[in-house]
């Protein structure tokens, strides 16, 4: 019998991203290793035919390339069966005009998960908002498998993809540069610099020795150019 904490067990950050076969719209996939290589985002909504999912589907459609040039695939999944699934994208692509947004086509895969085998193992059901349909819970994994950044909402409220995919950036800069960023960083912005790891290099810091600029010997930032950051994470820039 399935227990609760099976039910609600959540990967982390830092943990390799579980395993899993599934159909999907796009054919049957094993994940993470057919995304070695590449960033992914798995991402779960409630079920098809719904308002809320479909304002989402098409914005995350309509922004596959700009995620593809930042070398992010994308990959979703509901509580639905494959049929269900065509249907429904058939239907946005055929019937959906929203904010300019019209013929949309979603290209990514989106995975049947009837028996809640993938949900289950994402900790995408939370029982106590909805016991049958999945969260919206965003996966944000690495070339290497591993789970970097999970975002949930809960299903009354539609993601951000401005905020998704400046979370993609900001962690490819992070990767690439070596350095943190900070509240609403964007390319361009000032990152910040690692904690000073003695006592004489925080001294050296607040004597402004280093080339960096120290509101205090703790929170140093420096420039990273616009530029470098793009040139570093998109594949046409
Ligand atoms: C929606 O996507 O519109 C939705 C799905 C489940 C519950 C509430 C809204």
């Amino acid at each position: 019998m399935e227990t609760q904490q099976e039910i609600t067990s959540m990967p982390r950050i830092g943990d390799k991203a579980p395993e899993f076969k599934a159909v999907t719209t796009q054919g049957e996939i094993n994940f993470p290793g057919d995304y070695e290589g590449e960033w992914v985002i798995l991402f779960s909504h409630p079920a098809d035919f719904t308002p809320v999912c479909t304002s989402e589907f098409m914005t995350f459609a309509t922004m596959e390339e700009q995620f593809a040039n930042a070398n992010c695939k994308l990959v979703g999944l509901s509580i639905d069966g494959l049929y269900s699934h065509i249907a429904w994208l058939r239907s946005i692509k055929d019937k959906i005009e929203y904010r300019g947004m019209k013929n949309v086509e979603v290209k990514f895969p989106l995975i049947e998960d009837i028996t809640m085998n993938v949900a289950k193992k994402y900790g995408m059901i939370q029982p106590n908002e909805a016991a049958t349909q999945a969260v919206r819970a965003v996966f944000f994994i690495d070339p290497k498998g591993i789970i970097r950044t999970i975002i949930y909402y809960p299903l009354s409220l539609g993601r951000n993809f401005d905020e998704i995919y400046r979370v993609v950036v900001a962690l490819q800069a992070a990767d690439e540069f070596g350095v943190a960023t900070p509240a609403d960083w964007r390319p361009g912005d000032d990152v910040i610099i690692g904690p000073a790891g003695s006592c004489g290099a925080a001294e050296n810091r607040m004597e402004g020795k280093e080339d960096m600029d120290c509101k205090d010997w703790y929170f140093c930032t420096r420039k990273l150019d616009k530029e470098e950051v793009l040139s570093k994470v998109l594949k046409n820039h």
